[in-house]
């Protein structure tokens, strides 16, 4: 049995305590908590009297603390590459919150700094592993539905917000909240290269900072699917989360429940083109003979919807990866050369969109 890793976690707020803490404290075989920060002395106190840890005021000191192998970065989205290339020139691992810095440069400072110290930089997208995005993957890639041309992703949702996260001035808004995690299920279908062409749109309705609640954005490139996103608050009459389009049939569903379709055209007779009138006047078409398949989420847990906290299960098995990564040297999830493609794929939409990288 591997020694425990020892870790430190620099803030402690939705992330921090209700993800990062809460999963770990479950795993000491695997990871030791051994000391937090927070900017708020009450959640440092409360979590080091709870784990049993050494205590920071903020995450620089955590990053200084000489007897930790991993720093987590969950503090406000602004600080993630400052703070995430600190611990890594202190000699720390890294396990960087989304968004995995705001820019590209800031990606590539990030991943100079891991080369340089030797030590492993991997962003948390834990939601790369979420059963119904690989189920969908599975589907799209087996051919089982032809050639897949068409895929769309609606994360729907409803609701006011009012804290930091609906503010330029903090990186809040849409794209960089939840974006990142969808903009990951995007790209992988899209092929996992940066697209083309992107078109995108963003507007604020129901939120009480400037940031955008809703947004919309088309990734579409010769030879790729045309991946068509909607990551918004403000539908109220929100649409089912999974609908894709393939030459043969298609699939639609949501994080619980996928339906798919197909024909096999093989076994039908051909249908070389005829530009006759059809000799009966019908309207051209046939009997189509469907195949179908469904697919159920075991996990009863699994996302309520746009807003909810995510589910549990995706960051057991991230972690569980993250562990062989530090300490055998395996393959990471989401590598540095994905993440990059990720973020540089979410610089096209805030240039299309009109949002602004850094406020
Ligand atoms: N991967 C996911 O599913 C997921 C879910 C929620 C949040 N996040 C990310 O986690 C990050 C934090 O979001 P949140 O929802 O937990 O916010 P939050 O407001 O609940 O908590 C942030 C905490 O960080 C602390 N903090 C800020 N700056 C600090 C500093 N310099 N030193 C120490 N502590 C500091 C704050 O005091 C606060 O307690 C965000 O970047 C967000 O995008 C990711």
């Amino acid at each position: 049995m591997s020694t425990p890793l020892r870790v430190g976690i620099a803030g402690l707020g939705r992330s921090g305590w209700g993800i990062h803490a809460a999963y770990l404290r479950t795993a000491p075989e695997l990871f030791r908590i051994e000391a937090v920060a927070d900017l708020i002395p009450e959640r440092v106190a409360q979590a080091a009297e709870e784990l049993r840890c050494r205590a920071y005021p903020d995450a620089e000191s955590l990053i200084a603390d000489p007897d930790l192998d991993l720093v987590v970065v969950s503090t406000y989205n602004p600080t993630h590459a400052k703070y995430a290339e600190m611990a890594l020139r202190a000699g720390k691992h890294v396990l960087c919150e989304k968004p995995f810095g705001l820019t590209v440069a800031d990606v590539d400072a990030m991943a100079a700094a891991a080369k340089a110290a030797g030590r492993v930089l991997v962003p948390f997208q834990q939601r790369h592993l979420e059963k119904d995005f690989l189920k969908v993957k599975e589907i799209c890639e087996s051919g089982v539905i032809g050639d897949v041309f068409r895929i769309r992703l609606c994360w729907h949702g409803f609701g006011r917000r009012w804290d930091w996260q609906t503010a330029r001035s903090m990186a809040g808004g849409n794209l960089n909240n939840n974006g990142p995690h969808v903009v990951d299920h995007a790209v992988t279908l899209f092929g996992d290269v940066l697209p083309d062409k992107v078109w995108a749109e963003a507007g604020g309705y129901l939120r009480s900072g400037d940031a955008e609640d809703d947004l919309k954005f088309i990734l579409q490139g010769a030879g790729h699917p045309t991946v068509e996103v909607e990551l918004a608050n403000v539908w109220a009459c929100g649409q089912e989360r999974w609908t894709v389009c393939g030459t043969r049939g298609g699939l639609h569903g949501s994080d619980k429940h996928l339906e798919w379709k197909w024909v096999d055209f093989d076994k039908m007779p051909p249908r070389p083109l005829d530009l006759h009138s059809t000799p009966d006047r019908s309207y051209n078409g046939e009997p189509l003979e469907w195949q179908t398949g469904t697919w159920d989420a075991e996990d009863a847990t699994a996302n309520l919807g746009a807003g909810a906290p995510p589910p549990p299960g995706p960051t057991q098995e991230f972690y569980e990866n993250l562990h062989r990564v530090i300490a055998e040297g395996a393959a990471p999830t989401i590598n540095l050369a994905q993440a990059r493609v990720r973020v540089a794929t979410m610089e096209k939409i805030r240039a299309a969109a009109g949002i602004p990288a850094k406020a």
